[in-house]
């Protein structure tokens, strides 16, 4: 029998191609979504690509009693990944109770519920945002979690706290926190990707919102960095690599193959790429030409950071596989599936 598997968050942008990861690895995905910040078509997109239509119940796992009838309708789940949560960093600075009510109620919700009906496995998505501006680079694991740069930083912070705090209380549990770079990209299908809604605050989006015309122009914020071409570097990480260390990561939990009821893995390429370096590629990768003036810094950014991500590599054995221009170029496949949508 296939092993039941909820995703919160299923419909959006890492969570829809994680289930299309999970559905073909076998596993039967049950999808909890209150479509806050996503789009159902995002479920024709799973079936196109899978040729099968996950499970799908709409409501907001904040609500403890939808929460408990849920976990009553549905007996056989094994495991949970959490994507639901809220993740604009500049609408958290402008509205923090809205993120630290949605993204803490939903995780103690689940953990109270996981406790209640014995579901001993949670994958978390956590972010590189709980590093800050690291000390040194790569930045790994064991680097110290600094102050949080926003009120959404917090949440993510605070919550893996809640997790290793509730795990230490209840050793049936078990979880690991992932913790992502800037994912990036769409499924090569071009079925399904990211969907920002009005402004987008990423750069990769607004990349191919300005190449497609929807924008002017790009914004570069800031060439007086410390960096080698001045302007501010990441780890930009391919989303179909991403969703598939979940299901590693997943496996690793099924088949008891965790070496503490807590783990904490970073994800990324392992590669800094500047933000001038990200729109070349874009060229290259698209042959498209992007209209861009640097502007000045971005308040709250960070000037460097990419993962180390020789953890992952080998306790997981996954590893980043697809290039920059690869990713680029599905990125700029899924804004113009976007604009035939539209038409
Ligand atoms: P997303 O907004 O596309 O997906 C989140 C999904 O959760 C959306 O479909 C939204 O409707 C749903 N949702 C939000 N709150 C909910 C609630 N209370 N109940 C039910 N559904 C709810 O975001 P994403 O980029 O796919 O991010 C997924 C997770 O990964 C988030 O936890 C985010 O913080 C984390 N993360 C994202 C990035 C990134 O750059 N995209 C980086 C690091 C970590
Ligand atoms: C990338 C680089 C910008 C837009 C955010 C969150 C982080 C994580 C990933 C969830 C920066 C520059 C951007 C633009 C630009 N998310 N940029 N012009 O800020 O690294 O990380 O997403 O956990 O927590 O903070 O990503 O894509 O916004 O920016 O020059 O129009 O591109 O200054 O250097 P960021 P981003």
């Amino acid at each position: 029998m296939k092993k039941q598997i909820l995703v919160t968050g299923g419909i959006g942008y890492i969570g829809s191609h994680t289930t299309v990861e999970l559905i073909d690895s076998g596993f039967e995905v049950i999808i909890v979504d209150n479509l806050s910040n996503s789009n159902i078509n995002a479920l024709d997109g799973i079936e196109e690509i899978t040729g099968i239509r996950p499970v799908f119940e709409k409501f907001d796992v904040c609500n403890k009693s939808q929460l408990t009838s849920f976990f009553e309708k549905y007996t056989s789940i094994e495991a949970i990944i959490h994507f639901a949560a809220f993740k604009s960093v500049s609408e958290s600075v402008t509205n923090p109770l809205k993120y630290y009510h949605n993204n803490l109620a939903s995780t103690i919700n689940l953990l109270d519920l996981m406790k209640k009906k014995d579901i001993p496995y949670l994958v978390f998505s956590s972010s590189c945002t709980v590093y800050g501006q690291p000390d040194e680079l790569p930045v790994s694991e064991n680097a110290p979690v600094k102050k949080a740069m926003s009120p959404y930083g917090n949440t993510k912070q605070i919550m893996e706290d809640i997790i290793s705090a509730t795990l230490l209380s209840t050793p049936s549990l078990k979880a690991i926190s992932l913790r992502y770079f800037n994912p990036i990209g769409a499924h090569p299908s071009a079925l399904i990707g990211e969907l920002p809604i009005g402004i987008p605050d990423n750069l990769v989006p607004f990349i191919t919102q300005t190449a497609i015309g929807i924008r002017n122009e790009i914004k570069v914020f800031g060439n007086d960095y410390n960096t080698p071409d001045g302007s501010a570097i990441r780890d930009y990480l391919n989303v179909v690599d991403l969703a598939k260390a979940h299901v590693v990561a997943l496996q690793r939990l099924l088949k008891k193959q965790n070496k503490a009821n807590y783990e904490i893995f970073n994800l990324g390429t392992g590669k800094g790429i500047s933000v001038l370096e990200a729109i070349e590629s874009f060229e290259r990768a698209t042959g498209k030409k992007l209209n861009y003036k640097i502007v000045d810094r971005r308040p709250g950014d960070i000037e460097k950071v990419w993962g180390d991500t020789s953890y992952a590599n080998k306790e997981l054995g996954w590893k980043a596989e697809k290039s920059l221009d690869e990713t680029m170029l599905s990125a700029w496949n899924w804004e113009k599936h976007l604009k035939k949508q539209k038409k």
